[in-house]
């Protein structure tokens, strides 16, 4: 992806349906003068979305979309992102697969974290998958989305080894660190930066 010409970042719309960790790191890493995102926009499937609250933190517009309808939800969720010029998608812990025609619409443009080694564990349940499997290492992976789900081209990755004692819970808390480095990672990559 090339880096518009000028001084003006890369407007960027965080997509979350819960803790928005992921969200509150790729915040901090777009106040960084070498950060080439501007994060302007945080959409949600979930009012609930405890990482709702970074938007008031942080004074970076929110809005929450229902699915209930997936077709009029995109359709919503397209004009909310041509209103306000979002030129990079990051989803972030966000719930819900966009149609064929969504990702095509934003072709490139849209980024995923996922929580295994792609391509092991797509999908949900990744640390308990991994840990039942008795596999030495997982780790999280930041990809762009294609129109499979988790299969998109990868970015970046970074192993984490699991420990004999760890739960799905102590791992996911470990690799989540690791996910808040990764992320802003890969978006300098992604811009050759
Ligand atoms: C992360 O593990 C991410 O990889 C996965 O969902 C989780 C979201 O966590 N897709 P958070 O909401 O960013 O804290």
């Amino acid at each position: 992806m090339v880096l518009s010409t000028g001084t003006n970042k890369i407007i960027t719309a965080v997509f979350i349906s819960g803790t928005g960790s992921n969200l509150k790191s790729l915040i901090k890493f777009s106040k960084f003068k070498k950060s080439p995102i501007s994060i302007k926009l945080i959409i949600t499937n979930n009012k609930l979305a405890k990482g709702l609250k970074y938007g008031k933190i942080f004074k970076i517009k929110k809005k929450i979309i229902n699915f209930k309808n997936k077709e009029i939800a995109e359709k919503k969720i397209i004009n909310e992102l041509k209103r306000n010029k979002i030129e990079l998608i990051c989803l972030a812990g966000f719930m819900k697969i966009f149609s064929k025609n969504f990702i095509k619409n934003f072709k490139g443009k849209i980024l995923n974290i996922h929580p295994s080694l792609l391509p092991k564990y797509k999908g949900l349940n990744t640390h308990q998958r991994a840990i039942e499997n008795k596999d030495k290492y997982s780790g999280c992976t930041v990809h762009f989305v294609n129109s499979k789900l988790d299969s998109g081209k990868i970015i970046l990755q970074k192993k984490v080894k699991i420990l004999k004692k760890d739960t799905p819970d102590s791992l996911s808390k470990r690799i989540l660190t690791q996910e808040h480095k990764l992320y802003p990672k890969a978006i300098l990559k992604v811009f050759n930066l």
